[in-house]
């Protein structure tokens, strides 16, 4: 048995936009290492809780602890030198930089994570595909070289807890294939992950544990090896919804 406290968790966290409240009462862990599959339908919340982990939207101190100190309501770069760092829907990169140069943004930031445990050459080993495309501009790239420049630059920050939102989403079988090979080293490293994945057989086969989320609220959490598929329809979909 470990005394150890999640790495990552949330305790109550409600969050939205203005007067939108989209996320309720919200209690979610990760523990180091961990893989755990964030899933839901469209516009149930999923980036909303990522956004919120990151500061990019208002909480309260207590909502959100980083190995078991509350750290809610910093600002995004305290959230990135606490060890977390997210993998953007939509990539984010610099389009117009190379991939070194989008990679070497990260590095400064990473420094200020004390010990290096990933390197620009770490991330090339990640990903070989990458290393002979150091010095090509991003946007001449296909999207999944994108997405591991985005994954490259996001373990560049050091992070305790990876963050990804639909790492998948619009990627050939192959280079999606390719991606999740990547985890398993990712979280030898020590790192923890959070996937939002709309594949939810996807989500379950690189996932430790699983938690599904409907209208901004937790509605099914578990062993991604037990949960029956019928308790993931009714938790996705709502009782209305349910499979027979
Ligand atoms: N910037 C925003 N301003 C106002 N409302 C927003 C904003 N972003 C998201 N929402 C609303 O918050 C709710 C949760 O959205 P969120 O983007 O977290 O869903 P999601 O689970 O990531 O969905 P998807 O699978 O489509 O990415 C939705 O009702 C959405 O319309
Ligand atoms: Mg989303």
């Amino acid at each position: 048995m470990t005394t150890e406290p999640p790495i990552l968790s949330t305790h109550g966290l409600c969050a939205g936009y203005g007067d939108f409240q989209a996320l309720f009462s919200v209690d979610f862990e990760i523990m180091p290492g961990e893989v755990v599959a964030l899933i839901g339908a469209n516009g149930a919340g999923k980036s909303t809780l990522l956004k919120a982990v990151m500061g990019l939207l208002p909480s309260n101190r207590e909502m959100i602890r980083h190995a078991g100190v509350p750290v809610g309501g910093s600002a995004p770069y305290q959230m990135v030198q606490n060890g977390f760092a997210m993998v953007p829907e939509g990539r984010r990169l610099f389009a117009g930089m190379t991939v070194e140069d989008n990679l070497l943004v990260a590095v400064d930031h990473g420094r200020k994570n004390g010990a290096a445990i990933w390197t620009m050459q770490r991330v090339f080993d990640l990903f070989p595909a990458l290393a002979s495309m150091r010095k090509r501009l991003v946007e001449k790239m296909s999207g999944g070289q994108q997405q591991m420049v985005a994954i490259g630059r996001a373990l560049l920050s050091q992070p305790k807890v990876l963050l990804c939102d639909e790492i998948s989403l619009g990627l050939a079988p192959k280079v999606i294939g390719e991606i999740y090979d990547s985890m398993p080293a990712i979280t030898k490293a020590g790192t923890a992950v959070i996937l939002v994945e709309q594949d939810v057989s996807r989500a379950l086969a690189a996932s430790n544990r699983l938690y599904c989320i409907l209208e901004g609220r937790i509605t099914l959490s578990g062993n991604s090896a037990d949960v029956a598929r019928e308790d993931i329809a009714r938790a996705y979909f709502g009782a209305d919804h349910a499979v027979a």
